[in-house]
């Protein structure tokens, strides 16, 4: 069995040791252009050439959650495409998301720049009943996020494409609840995948329907937020603030906005990494399933985008 390792930004020797150690026999390497053909591929953002070139494969395993660099790519037919289902991903979103939201509700800003002037002064106590949180989809991590804010009181609405029933969660679903989700909410976190559906999800329009004094959380990607439009909301006072960990261009540039806004809080891309060992065993057994013939979780359908 021949794997091939194709991944921008990511230091190869670890996942290749892991590979190796999952499968002796196998040749483990990472892909050179004009490679013999490999039967898996383990990837990041390959370029187009290393699809190109693979006329074998049996499968292809994306080391991250978010499949859209990976379906902007001409794929062959019929190779199951699969993300990393969770793989230790979904406990560092929850915490992150949470931090973010009770910073914000808490007001620890403000607090810590008063400590830094040695100032001694009480905010009055917020309602959590006046801080719904909406959460943008509630896959694998939206799920867990809706789930661990519900654990904290707040009231959470949950919107998705399918109907959903969660716990904690009040949900909505479709384009026909969008509105009334996004009239429910006063904070709005983003985790869906971003397809064509999705881009540019958080507009003026949409933003202006969240309640006075909303604050947007993208934890997604980039493209769901339009900058401009949240600068806007922002400076006219409709919103608080934002936490943002995902941008139209990764690194942030130097040059903007975001960087210097004073309410809003830049990230990153870390609020949920890929952790090696948890990601290199569950994508060691699901070769290991698909070379035996049986089905694997967390294959991407490539009509839906996700
Ligand atoms: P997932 O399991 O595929 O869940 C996606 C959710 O979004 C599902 O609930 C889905 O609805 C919903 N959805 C998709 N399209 C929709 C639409 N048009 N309208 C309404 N709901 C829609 O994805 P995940 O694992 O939770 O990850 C979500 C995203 O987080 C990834 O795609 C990635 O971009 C991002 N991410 C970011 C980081 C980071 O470090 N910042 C880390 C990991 C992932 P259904 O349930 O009805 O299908
Ligand atoms: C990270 O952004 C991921 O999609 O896993």
């Amino acid at each position: 069995m021949r794997i091939s390792f194709c991944c921008t930004d990511t230091k190869a020797q670890p996942w290749l040791e892991g590979l190796r150690a999952a499968f002796p026999g196998a040749d483990v390497a990472v892909w050179s252009a004009g490679a013999a053909p490999a039967d898996y591929a383990v990837v990041w953002a390959p370029p187009q050439q290393f699809i190109d070139e693979q006329l074998q494969l049996k499968g292809i395993f994306n080391i991250g959650a978010g499949v859209d660099a990976l379906l902007k790519l001409r794929l062959p037919p019929g190779v199951p495409v699969v993300r990393l289902d969770d793989a230790g991903m979904s406990v560092q979103m929850a915490e992150y998301v949470c931090h973010a939201v009770i910073r914000h509700f808490r007001e620890f800003d403000g607090y810590e720049a008063d400590a830094r002037q040695g100032k001694w002064s009480y905010r009055k106590p917020r309602l959590r009943t006046d801080f719904p949180v909406g959460v943008m989809g509630l896959g694998v991590l939206g799920e867990r996020v809706g789930r661990a804010l519900a654990q904290f009181d707040f009231p959470v609405i949950g919107w998705s494409r399918s109907a959903k029933a969660i716990e904690g969660v009040q949900c909505f679903s479709g384009q026909a609840g969008f509105n009334d989700f996004l009239a429910a909410s006063r904070i709005l976190v983003c985790l869906l995948p971003l397809t064509p559906d999705t881009d540019n999800i958080m507009c003026q329009g949409t933003l202006a329907r969240l309640k006075p004094g909303g604050y947007v959380i993208n934890v997604a990607r980039g493209s769901h937020l339009v900058d401009e439009d949240l600068i806007a909301l922002i400076d006219s006072g409709h919103l608080a603030g934002a936490t943002l960990d995902v941008f139209r261009t990764e690194p942030l540039p130097a040059a903007h906005p975001f960087w210097t806004h004073p309410n809003i809080t830049v990230t990153p891309h870390t609020s949920a990494r890929t952790l090696r060992e948890e990601s290199i065993a569950q994508i060691a057994g699901k070769i290991a399933a698909l070379q035996r013939g049986e089905a694997v979780a967390g294959v991407v359908d490539p009509a839906r985008g996700y």
